[in-house]
C-alpha cells in the first residue's frame, strides 16, 4: 500500500509499503477513506519526539471503511464505517475501566521503553514513536487497528467525512481541554494557540458556560477564524504583550482559567525566556520551549486553573513553580481520553449544534502529504486543517 512515512527531521515520504495483516485476533483492518495532519505530527516532523525510527508510517486522526475482523471481533463486521481514536486502549484495566483510555496499561507493547522516560507508561498511539508502541498511522491505504472492539466509533449515518473526521482527536481534545479548565458559568477563559485545537477549545469552552473567551495566536487567519466562528476575544501577541493585554481586559484580575493549546514549540519572538529557550534547544540542552506555559501560569488569576493540552515531550525549564504555587493555581493536563468522548460530541454533531469541517482549509490526495506537511508547518495559503484523501 501507500504510505506516508518519516525520514528524520522535515523529511516525510510517500512510498510503498506491505499492507498490514491482522497480527491479533482483536485486530481489526480499515480502508482509510480520510486522515488528517495534526500540530502533534509537527513535533515528529520537526524532530521534538526521541525514539522515532526511519520509515514509520505516520497519521492519528484516522477514519474509513472495516475490510477485514479479526476471529474475536464482536462489535465491528466488514463494511462498517469507522472512525478511530486516536489513543489504542484495551477498554479492561483500571485505566480504562475509569475512563482514563490515554493512559491504558496494556496497549503500549514498548511500556518498558516509556517508563524510563516518564516512570510509567501511557497508552500506545497510532503513529507516534516507537516508545508509545511503534504502531503505524492511518497516512496510508490501511491502518491496523488493535483492540477493534474498544475504539473505533461506528456510524450510521450519512454524514460526511469531513463532519466526523475530527471526533479522532481534535474536537475531544479541545472539549477535554475546556473541561480541564474547570470552567465555571460566565467565567474569563483565555486560550493560547488558535491552530484547530484552540479552535475546538473556544467552540467546547462555550458549550462549557464559559462567558468570556480569549484567544492568542499572531496567524492572522486563524485569529480570524477564533472570532468569526468561535466568538472569541483575540489578542495578537505580534502586536501586544500578553499580559498586559489581558490584565486590561480582566480589570487586572486574570483569567480564571488559561490553556496552553501550543505546547513544545511555542513561537516566543525577542523575549528574553524565548531566546534562552531558543539556545538551550538547539544545543540539545531542552527538550521543549514552554514560553506559552510561563506566560499562562504568570497571567492567571489567583486561585485559577491551568489546562495544558499542548504536547510537552520532555524537561520543561524555568516554568514559575513558585508562581504557581504563590497564586494557589490547578494544572491540568495530558493526552485525551478520546474514548470518553466520542459518543457525546457525535450526538452534538447530530443535533447540529457544531460542525467540525469549520476548521478545514485544505484537502488533497495522500500523495501530495509531504507538500501538505511543509504547508502546515509553515501556515502557508492560509493553512489551518489539512485532509488527506488516501
Ligand atoms: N493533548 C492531546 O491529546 C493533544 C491532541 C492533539 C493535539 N495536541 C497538541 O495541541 C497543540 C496544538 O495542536 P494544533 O493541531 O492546534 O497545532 P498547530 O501547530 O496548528 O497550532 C498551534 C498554534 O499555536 C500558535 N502559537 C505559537 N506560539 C504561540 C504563542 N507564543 N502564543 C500563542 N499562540 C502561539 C501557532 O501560531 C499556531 O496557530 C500541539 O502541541 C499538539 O501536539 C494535543
Ligand atoms: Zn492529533
Ligand atoms: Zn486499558
Amino acid at each position: 500500500m501507500k504510505a506516508l512515512c518519516w525520514h528524520g527531521t522535515g523529511d516525510v515520504r510517500v512510498e510503498t509499503v506491505p499492507d498490514p495483516i491482522l497480527e491479533d485476533p482483536k485486530d481489526a483492518i480499515i480502508k482509510i477513506t480520510s486522515t488528517a495532519i495534526c500540530g502533534s505530527d509537527l513535533h515528529l516532523y520537526d524532530g521534538y519526539m526521541p525514539t522515532m525510527e526511519e520509515g514509520d508510517v505516520l497519521g492519528h486522526e484516522n477514519m474509513g471503511e472495516v475490510v477485514e475482523v479479526g476471529s474475536v471481533v464482536k462489535n465491528l463486521k466488514v463494511g462498517d464505517r469507522v472512525v478511530v481514536p486516536f489513543n489504542i486502549a484495551c477498554g479492561k484495566c483500571f485505566f480504562c475501566k475509569n475512563e482514563m483510555f490515554s493512559l491504558c496499561d496494556r496497549s503500549n507493547p514498548n511500556a518498558e521503553m516509556a517508563k524510563k522516560a516518564m516512570g510509567h507508561s501511557p497508552s500506545g498511539l497510532f503513529g507516534y514513536s516507537h516508545m508509545l508502541g511503534g504502531f503505524w498511522g492511518g497516512q496510508a491505504e490501511y491502518l491496523r487497528v488493535p483492540y477493534a472492539d474498544v475504539g473505533p466509533l461506528k456510524l450510521s449515518n450519512g454524514m460526511p467525512d469531513e463532519k466526523v473526521l475530527f471526533l479522532s482527536d481534535i474536537f475531544p481534545t479541545g472539549y477535554m481541554a475546556a473541561e480541564n479548565c474547570r470552567i465555571q458559568e460566565g467565567d474569563t477563559v483565555a486560550i493560547w494557540g488558535c491552530g484547530p485545537v484552540g479552535q475546538f477549545a473556544i467552540k467546547s469552552a462555550w458549550m462549557l458556560g464559559a462567558g468570556r473567551v480569549i484567544a492568542i495566536d499572531n496567524v492572522q487567519e486563524r485569529l480570524v477564524l477564533a472570532a468569526t466562528e468561535g466568538g472569541a476575544e483575540t489578542i495578537n501577541f505580534d502586536d501586544v504583550d500578553v499580559y498586559d493585554a489581558l490584565m486590561e481586559m480582566t480589570d487586572g484580575r486574570g483569567p480564571d482559567s488559561c490553556m496552553d493549546a501550543v505546547g513544545c514549540e511555542a513561537h516566543a519572538g525577542g523575549t528574553l525566556d524565548g531566546t534562552l529557550d531558543a539556545v538551550k534547544t538547539t544545543a540539545y540542552l531542552a527538550t521543549d520551549r514552554p514560553h506559552v506555559l510561563r506566560q499562562a501560569i504568570w497571567a492567571c488569576r489567583k486561585g485559577g486553573t491551568i489546562s495544558i493540552p499542548g504536547v510537552y515531550v520532555g524537561f520543561g525549564d524555568k516554568i514559575p513553580i513558585g508562581a504557581a504555587m504563590g497564586k494557589g493555581l490547578t494544572i491540568k493536563q495530558g493526552q485525551t481520553h478520546t474514548h470518553k468522548y466520542m459518543p457525546m460530541l457525535l450526538e452534538k454533531i447530530e443535533n447540529n449544534e457544531i460542525d467540525p469541517s469549520f476548521v478545514i482549509t485544505h484537502e488533497v490526495p495522500l500523495d501530495d502529504a509531504p507538500e501538505a506537511y511543509e504547508m502546515f508547518k509553515n501556515k502557508e495559503d492560509g493553512c489551518i486543517k489539512v485532509v488527506l484523501k488516501p
